[in-house]
């Protein structure tokens, strides 16, 4: 039996759409041995498929298959902390299993960058897969097949406050809501407060960080579909956050905080107990 542990992650941050994300404290953990025939359980009782349509699956047959072996079946059994479809990173840590899972049960003939590659291609973008496999914030951009990253250290007077809805929102409604082209200024707009952010979050100059995650390529468009998540993104920064955007796709939003401030998830999940009632407010550390 070989055991992956992948993290949660929230990519883009605001400004870093397809192409920045960090991985957070919160686990999936999955079991896997070869046998001959498809087994899937689940300890937590989320709703999975437990046949060959099973991303997990998949994904490590993808390793068979590119490399040269025969999978007959798998034994699979999940223990998923990430909330599914809700802009953690949840379906990116099941291809990220999968491939890992099944490249450890071959002996490893796939490296680092054959992995990171893969994961990256399989998703579509690199900004969730990156940072389940290194850990930590990456900057990550997907061309040809090739993921070219960085994995950049975070700033430790930063944590994060991560507001989660009860209802869920698919990456591929939420990437059918975006433009097909945008304007030239909105390019600049977001070109420099990626690169504003990559540098702040590192560096820990936390004054830049409520400018560095502000975009006009994706939340504008997607806030139609996340019931006050707009709202939520405001308050967070009234009680204090240094930034806040959706994470991922959506629907979770994520406040970045000063880690001097110990009430502040205390003050977050009372803003959702009074205000929110289908929102809850959790603190997750960065993986690193
Ligand atoms: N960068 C991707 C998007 C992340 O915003 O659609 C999806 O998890």
């Amino acid at each position: 039996m070989v055991r992956v542990t992948v993290p949660a992650t929230s990519a883009n941050m605001g400004s870093g759409y397809d192409s920045i994300g960090i991985a957070l404290e919160l686990y999936n953990i999955i079991e896997m041995e070869e046998c001959d025939h498809i087994d899937i359980s689940d300890k937590n009782g989320q709703l999975i498929p437990k046949d060959s349509r099973n991303l997990i699956y998949q994904c490590a047959k993808k390793v068979y298959d590119e490399c040269g072996y025969n999978l007959n079946g798998l034994r699979i059994v999940e223990d998923c902390a990430i909330p599914q479809t809700r802009g953690l990173g949840s379906s990116s840590a099941c291809t990220v299993a999968g491939i890992m899972g099944a490249n450890e049960m071959l002996g490893e003939p796939l490296d680092r960058q054959a992995v990171i590659d893969l994961a990256a291609t399989i998703e579509g973008h690199p900004d969730n897969s990156t940072p389940a496999i290194l850990g930590g914030f990456c900057v990550a951009l997907l061309e040809n097949g090739h993921v070219h990253h960085v994995r950049v250290p975070v700033h430790s007077a930063i944590d994060f406050i991560v507001f989660i809805p009860d209802f869920k929102l698919s990456t591929e409604k939420a990437r059918a809501a975006l433009p097909k082209t945008i304007a030239h200024h909105d390019a600049v707009y977001n070109l420099a407060r990626a690169a504003l952010l990559a540098g702040s979050l590192t560096t820990g100059k936390l004054d830049n960080l409520d400018v560095a995650t502000g975009d006009c390529l994706h939340q504008p468009y997607r806030f139609g579909l996340i019931e006050n998540g707009e709202d939520i993104i405001q308050e967070a920064k009234e009680l204090g956050a240094l930034g806040a955007f959706i994470s991922g796709a959506g629907p979770s939003i994520i406040a970045m905080v000063y880690k001097g401030d110990r009430d502040y998830a205390a003050r977050a999940q009372a803003l959702c107990a009074e205000k929110y009632p289908h929102w809850h407010a959790m603190q997750l550390r960065c993986d690193e």
